[in-house]
């Protein structure tokens, strides 16, 4: 029998740069509570928001995604000619196909990569991270970018009291390589399409099409709060664990920006000790969805609070219901 030649790539991989975009308009609670009949306080306390960006018709998906792009590259000192796969995680692309992915790689002069789109709502991000880092150690690929990008200001319906004041838009990314040390851990991963009537479209596109409406998102706000707060903590630390890590080993905590207080219930419920610098890049971004880690972890790194070799954890959960989490080491 003839024996194909194994697909062999780097011992280990890693974050190499990343970098983020951040749409010009801020949006302030007050411009939204008379819509959905709620009030600037009620907004900031249950979810700590007080403001969100929402993207200019100009800053299209496309728009944040390359320049989310761009700043991750310049991070890593890698040429776009280096990238030979680009994935996008996003739920706010309109067109089916074809994929962002593609037409980003082409905007930014990448020769002719591998380019692909994945949908796992809030939690893109890092699964992006982990196929990324399996690309790279099974010798798919070199140089993998990994954006997540969000403009769920167009799919949410602004008279909609449940979602109308927590989801934004905005676009990170990251470069992931080849690494002589271990950069990235192992993913903790998963699904539960039993409850994916908690966050969804309210219809598909026929549907919506046949009835001149438009296919908004729509969410169980509170079940989706206590799965949050509690199994996601649960699966954060089966991530540390299966790094060989304890919460004492962490510098940073980086979980989804989706509501303050699941943040903090995570934190209590993980008993993270003082030292761990946790992102709170939600009060004035909102949530962001498949961009709301990589942002959150550019805001860290700009105000002091995520330095290179730090040791964070990820962890992004969402529609599906999905969820992913990984220590990585921060370039
Ligand atoms: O990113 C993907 C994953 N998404 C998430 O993780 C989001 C998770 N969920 C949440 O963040 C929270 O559930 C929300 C912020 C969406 C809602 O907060 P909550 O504490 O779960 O509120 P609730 O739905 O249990 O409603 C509590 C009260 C109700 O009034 P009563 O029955 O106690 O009198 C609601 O009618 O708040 C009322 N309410 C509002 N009041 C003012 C619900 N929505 C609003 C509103 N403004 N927009």
């Amino acid at each position: 029998m003839t024996a194909l030649r194994p697909s062999t790539g780097a011992a280990h991989s890693r974050i190499l740069g990343y970098g983020g975009y951040r749409p010009s308009r801020v949006v302030p609670n007050s411009e939204l509570v008379e819509a959905i009949d709620s009030s600037d306080e009620w907004i900031r306390t249950r979810t700590g928001i007080t403001e969100r960006r929402w993207a200019t018709p100009e800053e299209t998906v496309q728009l944040m995604a390359t320049s989310a792009a761009r700043d991750a590259l310049a991070d890593a000192g890698i040429d776009p000619r280096q990238i030979d796969c680009v994935i996008v995680a996003t739920v706010s692309h309109m067109l089916q196909t074809p994929s962002l992915a593609a037409a980003v790689a082409h905007e930014l002069g990448a020769e002719q990569p591998a380019a692909f789109d994945i949908s796992a709502a809030c939690a893109g991000f890092c699964h992006g991270i982990a196929l990324a880092s399996d690309l790279v150690r099974g010798g798919s690929a070199r140089h993998v970018l990994v954006i997540g990008v969000e403009r769920l200001s167009e799919l949410t319906d602004q008279t909609d009291r449940g979602t109308a004041f927590i989801f934004a838009d905005g676009a990170g990314a990251a470069v992931v390589g080849p690494s002589d040390e271990p950069g990235i851990g192992p993913v903790v991963w998963g699904s539960d399409g039993e409850r994916s009537d908690l966050i969804t479209q309210r219809e598909g596109w026929p549907e919506a099409l046949a009835t001149g409406s438009f296919p908004h998102l729509t969410m169980q706000g509170n079940p989706v709060f206590r799965w949050a707060s509690f199994a996601m903590a649960k699966s954060a630390l089966e991530a540390l664990d299966r790094a060989g890590l304890s919460v004492d080993d962490l510098d940073c905590f980086v979980p989804h920006q989706a509501n303050l207080r699941i943040i903090d219930a995570m934190a209590k419920a993980m008993k993270l000790p003082d030292h761990v610098r946790i992102a709170r890049d939600i009060t004035d971004m909102g949530n962001t969805s498949a961009a709301s880690i990589p942002l959150a972890l550019e805001r860290m790194r700009r105000e002091g609070d995520a330095r290179s070799g730090d040791t964070a954890l990820l962890i992004a959960f969402g529609a599906g219901l999905t969820w992913a989490a990984q220590v990585v080491v921060l370039p």
